[in-house]
């Protein structure tokens, strides 16, 4: 069989992990995130798709792309997450397992971070756990793909 091949995909101003509010969004840069990922996924038999982009029509665009380069999809949309139906409805479209993370728990923050808009699209939701939200959402996945 194939090797099996995860999206991890992040939006806006998650370039700047490490540096930015590191109280909240902790000190592990996205590339060390990256790599931990794909360490991780090796042991698993899978292949990491790292990608970030601040533009909603490019992570429009590689939602898309999963419906024929990617078996599942880790997203942590950023701010997207609170404002984008054009997210919502590619991730829709793909028809593939969707684990939706977020660094900080959105909860113990501003109202307008409690609701995101692609939830629904998502298998589930991991926030609160830092960077590690990303290797759980990896383990999550082990009960999502064939
Ligand atoms: C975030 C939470 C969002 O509310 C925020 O806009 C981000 C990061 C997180 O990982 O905690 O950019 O997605």
């Amino acid at each position: 069989m194939a090797q099996q091949t995860i999206l991890v995909l992040n939006g806006p101003n998650l370039n700047l992990l490490g540096t930015r509010e590191p109280q909240i969004y902790g000190s592990t840069t996205l590339d060390e995130i990256a790599q931990t990922m794909r360490t991780a996924a090796r042991t698993k038999g899978w292949q990491i798709d790292f990608r970030q982009s601040n533009h909603e029509g490019e992570l429009v665009d590689w939602i898309q792309q999963a419906r024929t380069d990617a078996d599942a999809i880790i997203l942590n949309g950023g701010a997207y997450s609170h404002s984008s139906i054009a997210i919502l409805d590619a991730l829709q479209a793909v028809e593939k397992p969707v684990i939706e993370v977020h660094l900080s728990n959105l909860f113990k923050r501003e109202t307008f971070r409690h609701h995101s808009y692609i939830s629904p699209a998502a298998v589930g939701l991991i926030c609160g756990f830092g960077a590690r939200g990303y290797l759980l959402a990896l383990d999550a996945l082990e009960d999502c793909l064939d």
